[in-house]
């Protein structure tokens, strides 16, 4: 069963707007493995637009499936991740104007520093994974500096206007999931994923977990995170039996 990593960067977001105590994250995050997450996904960013040092703290206290820290690497995160040691880390490019992580990690230009970055972490104990487009030479750079998961980013699948783009995306990501497993680097994908749209990754894409939180977050809002968690486990599971019995 494909594992649903949850991002709950966006109730910080609510709760950072008044710069308040409510709604608590930490708080989300029980409610999110009650409704069957199996990852509790966060971004430190540097600039703490959203989630604070005292949730990766404390969520490290109290989650106990799974957590999963997004983050630049800059040295400050990188020191932050070693001391917290949540189970996973997913490196991504980090932009202060950027309204959400706009694209994959550049592994090929900045290979050297990401040797480093990455040997730090896994020596700490940590799965490293690298949020990367499915691009054949991103995805060989990933394994030359040692991260053991890649994270495919599905944005652009997302947005896809039409049948004949979406269906031209999704190859890509099946080659670069060859691509990776061929190497033995184990594949997650995310980003932008609904509940509209997950349904057709979940057919097409061999992959072993999907991270989503804007759309968890959003019907959140009217059903609750617990609900809402539950929902979308529940499509991926409808359509990983869809796909075995196809298949
Ligand atoms: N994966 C990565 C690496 C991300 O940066 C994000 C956004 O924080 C997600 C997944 C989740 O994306 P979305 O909020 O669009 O579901």
């Amino acid at each position: 069963m494909i594992k649903l990593g949850v991002n709950i960067d966006h109730i910080a977001t609510i709760r950072q707007a008044r710069r308040t105590y409510e709604p608590d994250p930490v708080v989300a995050a029980s409610f999110a493995v009650l409704g069957g997450a199996d990852i509790i996904t966060v971004h430190l960013r540097e600039d703490r637009r959203h989630i604070q040092d005292r949730d990766v703290r404390l969520l490290r206290e109290t989650v106990f499936t799974k957590l999963n820290l997004e983050m630049s690497i800059a040295d400050e995160i990188v020191d932050i991740a070693i001391k917290t040691k949540p189970e996973q880390v997913t490196l991504v490019p980090e932009k202060r104007e950027e309204v959400t992580t706009e694209g994959g990690l550049d592994v090929v230009s900045q290979k050297n520093v990401l040797d480093k970055v990455v040997k730090r972490l896994v020596d700490a104990g940590m799965l490293v994974s690298l949020f990367i487009d499915p691009e054949e030479k991103q995805i060989k750079a990933a394994k030359e500096v040692g991260a053991q998961f890649i994270e495919l980013h599905t944005g652009n699948y997302a947005n896809a206007k039409d049948e004949n783009s979406r269906e031209e995306l999704t190859e890509k990501l099946r080659q670069g999931i060859n691509a990776a497993r061929n190497l033995g680097l184990r594949v997650n994908a995310g980003h932008g994923l609904t509940y509209q749209n997950v349904g057709f990754i979940v057919e097409s894409l061999d992959v072993e977990g999907l991270h989503i939180g804007h759309s968890i977050v959003s019907r959140s809002v009217f059903v609750g995170i617990q609900k809402a968690v539950q929902e979308m486990k529940d499509l991926i599971f409808r359509h990983s039996m869809a796909q075995h019995s196809s298949g």
